[in-house]
């Protein structure tokens, strides 16, 4: 006896397919599920080695059909054929002959994603740092701006599980978020549309906004989201803004951390930024002893945000204080300066684009050569 759920989303073909199921002596019904979790946990806990899905389910993307292929699912799929071939679903009976349906075949695997062109020049800088609003955001914008030229395009992605804050921080007031629109075609097998999904705001810098909302995490789908940045790799540098979270504690199933953790683990080069007062250093101490639980060699830049003369610490002493506990020196620090920061934010335009002599934006187009691969162009210098 083979059982069978069904995830049908309300759709028409449902009553054919429960009847077809009845009549069949070798199939049984075992659960007619509302959503896609309930379709995973039905899944993953054996009830079913057959699953009949409508595509327009919510939430059901490649992901979830890898997942359920890989608990040993049969999949097939009723209703809009289209959808079915973009999620890889090779079943397609009518609802009325599931009764027909060879389930004991080998189930085919959806294709990965495409790959980034071999050997493309292109790299992904993921900028991290530990709990306590170090500046990842604000580097995240001053590295790409930096990169960004008219002949060298770079996208800045907001990965922030915790919620996005780039739209704000340059001034984008569409309502629609890019990473959830860019998840969701990447995950229904429209990879091409990603690029659809980005705003321009600066020359040669392309935006793709964040979480409007921290709860909506569970739609950025790691796999989904590995789709995503393969995408933009074909013409852009990428440099990706990440939450301060690694899921160092391996939770079973879905973490809300498990996306900045792939992240880190899969980029060209990680930059960490730390606060250089007491509270932030103790933060960036422990923050790297769990990052190199995740990526072991030292990341690509060491960043100290936030310095400040009434910390009454030399940049050496700093560097002195950190190599001693951590074994790394960092590379950059940028100095608190609210008047570059906070006139940026309220004209909703990079620090570059705001303050290009500035000493912040000067010392970061530094590390933006160094990380990006060389090929950032100073700003001239211009009146503030
Ligand atoms: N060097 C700096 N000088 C002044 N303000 C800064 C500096 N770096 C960051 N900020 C401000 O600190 C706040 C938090 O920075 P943000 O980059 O959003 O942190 P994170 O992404 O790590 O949470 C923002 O308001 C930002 O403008
Ligand atoms: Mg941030």
């Amino acid at each position: 006896m083979t059982d069978v759920a069904i995830a049908a989303a309300g759709a028409a073909w449902e009553p054919a397919a429960i009847a077809a199921i009845e009549r069949a002596p070798h199939l049984r019904l075992a659960r007619r599920c509302v959503d896609v979790a309930e379709l995973l946990a039905v899944a993953r806990t054996g009830v079913a080695a057959v699953a009949v899905v409508d595509p327009s389910l919510s939430g059901l993307d490649l992901d979830v059909v890898r997942e359920l292929i890989a608990c040993g699912v049969a999949v097939a799929a009723c209703g809009d054929p289209a959808g079915a071939v973009a999620l890889g679903i090779v079943r397609r009976p009518a609802p009325d002959r599931l009764g027909d349906v060879d389930w004991g075949e080998p189930a085919p695997v959806p294709p990965p994603p495409p790959a980034p062109v071999e050997g493309g020049r292109t790299r992904t800088v993921v900028v991290w740092g530990p709990t306590g609003a170090p500046g990842r955001s604000t580097l995240a914008v001053g590295l790409a701006s930096a990169a960004a030229t008219t002949d060298r395009r770079v996208a800045l992605v907001d990965a922030d599980v915790a919620g996005g804050s780039l739209a704000q921080q340059l001034g984008v007031l569409d309502d629609l978020s890019g990473v959830l629109g860019a998840c969701r075609a990447a995950g229904n097998g429209r990879a091409h549309e990603v690029v659809d999904h980005l705003v321009e705001v600066e020359p040669g810098l392309d935006l793709m906004t964040g979480l409007p909302r921290a709860d909506l995490w569970p739609h950025l789908r790691v796999g989904a989201f590995g789709t995503v940045v393969d995408r933009l790799r074909i013409d852009h540098d990428v440099v990706v803004d990440v939450g301060s979270g690694l899921d160092l504690d391996g939770a079973v199933g879905r973490s809300r951390h498990a996306l900045t953790r792939h992240l880190v683990e899969t980029a060209d080069a990680v930059v960490v930024v730390g606060r250089a007062d007491p509270v932030g250093l103790t933060r960036l101490v422990h923050g790297l002893l769990e990052l190199r639980e995740v990526v072991p060699g030292p990341p690509a830049a060491l960043v100290l945000n936030h310095v400040r003369p009434g910390l009454g610490w030399k940049e050496g002493e700093i560097a002195e204080t950190v190599r001693r506990l951590t074994g790394l020196v960092p590379d950059v620090f940028l100095p608190l300066d609210h008047a570059v920061l906070d006139t940026a934010a309220m004209l909703g335009r990079s620090p570059r684009a705001s303050a290009p002599s500035s000493t912040f934006v000067r010392r970061l187009e530094v590390l933006a050569t160094s990380v990006m691969g060389g090929r950032a162009v100073i700003a001239s210098p211009a009146p503030e």
